[in-house]
C-alpha cells in the first residue's frame, strides 16, 4: 500500500490511474476505522479498479468547543487495516498542506446545512463540504463512500456534488450496527460501560417510531412526541439536541406523512459528554 502524504503527489498518482482507463472507488475518513468504514472500503474495492482512503481529521469541522483534541486516533491501527484489506493508496496529509496559511476559500450548501446537526454545529457542514470538496478534486474519483449514519452529510455533498457538476458517484451505504443496535462510530470508544449499555436508546426509540409510523393513525407530530418521549426515558441522556421527522432531500420537518414516500427519523443527542447521532429511513410507500 502506498501512503501519500503531499496533495500534489495524491493528484498527480490519481491522474495517472485513470489516464489508463482505471475506475477509482474513493472512502473519505477521519481515521479509528471501525467495521463501518470497513465495509464502505470492501465495497468501493468490489466495484471499483482501485480503491482509495484517505484518512484526515479535518479541524475546519469542528467547532470551539467540539471534540477536535480529543478526537480518537489511532494512525497505526488503521494502516494495519488497511493493508490487510489490501488498500492500494491512502492518503493521509498534514493539516499544513491541506490549509496552508491564507487559506480563505470554503464551501457552503446554503440551506441544507443549517438543518439537524447544523443548528447545534454552525460551520460543521462547510468544513465538510470543503474538505470533501478539496479530497475530490485530489482524487478525481469515479465514485466516492459514504455511510447512512451521517445521514445529513450525505444529503449537504449530493447538493455540492450536483450544484457543481463535480464528475463522481456518490454511494451511500448502509449503517453497520453492532448487535444490540447501536450505530457504529468512532466516538463509541468515548462510553463508559453504563452510558454504552444507556446509548441503545436510540436505535431503540427510532424503531418505536418507524414501527408507530407504518402502523398508521399519528400525526408527524405525534410521532416526534413518541420519539422524544422514548429517549427521555433514558436517565444518562444529557441532552436532546434534535428528535424530528424530516423530508429525506429537503431535510424539512414533515407537518403532513403525505408530504413525503421516504421519511427521515434522525436523532442527535448526548449521552454523558458524547454526542451521538443516528437515523431511520422508512419508505412508506
Ligand atoms: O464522515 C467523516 O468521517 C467526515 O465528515 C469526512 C467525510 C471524512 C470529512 O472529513
Amino acid at each position: 500500500m502506498e501512503i501519500i502524504r503531499i496533495p500534489g503527489v495524491m493528484q498527480d498518482t490519481c491522474r495517472k490511474q485513470l489516464q489508463k482507463g482505471r475506475s477509482l472507488g474513493f472512502v473519505p475518513t477521519m481515521g479509528a476505522l471501525h467495521a463501518g468504514h470497513l465495509s464502505l472500503i470492501k465495497r468501493a474495492q468490489r466495484e471499483n479498479d482501485i480503491a482509495v482512503v484517505s484518512v484526515f481529521i479535518n479541524p475546519i469541522q469542528f467547532g470551539p468547543s467540539e471534540d477536535l483534541a480529543a478526537y480518537p486516533r489511532d494512525v497505526d491501527s488503521d494502516v494495519a487495516k488497511l493493508r490487510e484489506l489490501g488498500i492500494d493508496t491512502l492518503f493521509m496529509p498534514d493539516n499544513n498542506l491541506m490549509y496552508p496559511g491564507g487559506f480563505a476559500t470554503y464551501i457552503q450548501v446554503d440551506g441544507l446545512s443549517g438543518k439537524l446537526c447544523g443548528m447545534t454545529r454552525p460551520g460543521h457542514f462547510r468544513g465538510v463540504a470543503t474538505v470533501v470538496a478539496k479530497l475530490l478534486n485530489l482524487t478525481s474519483p469515479t465514485r466516492a463512500y459514504f455511510g447512512q449514519k451521517d445521514f445529513q452529510q450525505t444529503v449537504v455533498i449530493r447538493r455540492m456534488v450536483r450544484d457543481l457538476n463535480l464528475n463522481v458517484e456518490v454511494v451511500v451505504c448502509p449503517t453497520l450496527r453492532e448487535e444490540d443496535g447501536l450505530a457504529m462510530s468512532s466516538r463509541n470508544q468515548y462510553l463508559n460501560p453504563e452510558e454504552r449499555a444507556a446509548a441503545t436508546v436510540l436505535h431503540r426509540a427510532l424503531t418505536l417510531t418507524a414501527e408507530r409510523l407504518l402502523a398508521g393513525g399519528l400525526s408527524p407530530a405525534g410521532l416526534k412526541e413518541l420519539l422524544t418521549a422514548e429517549l427521555k426515558k433514558e436517565t444518562l441522556v444529557t441532552a436532546i439536541d434534535y428528535a424530528a421527522l424530516c423530508h429525506a432531500e429537503t431535510l424539512e420537518e414533515l407537518q403532513d406523512i403525505g408530504q413525503a414516500k421516504e421519511v427521515l427519523i434522525a436523532v442527535a443527542l448526548k449521552i454523558g459528554r458524547t454526542r451521538l447521532i443516528d437515523n431511520l429511513m422508512v419508505n412508506i410507500d
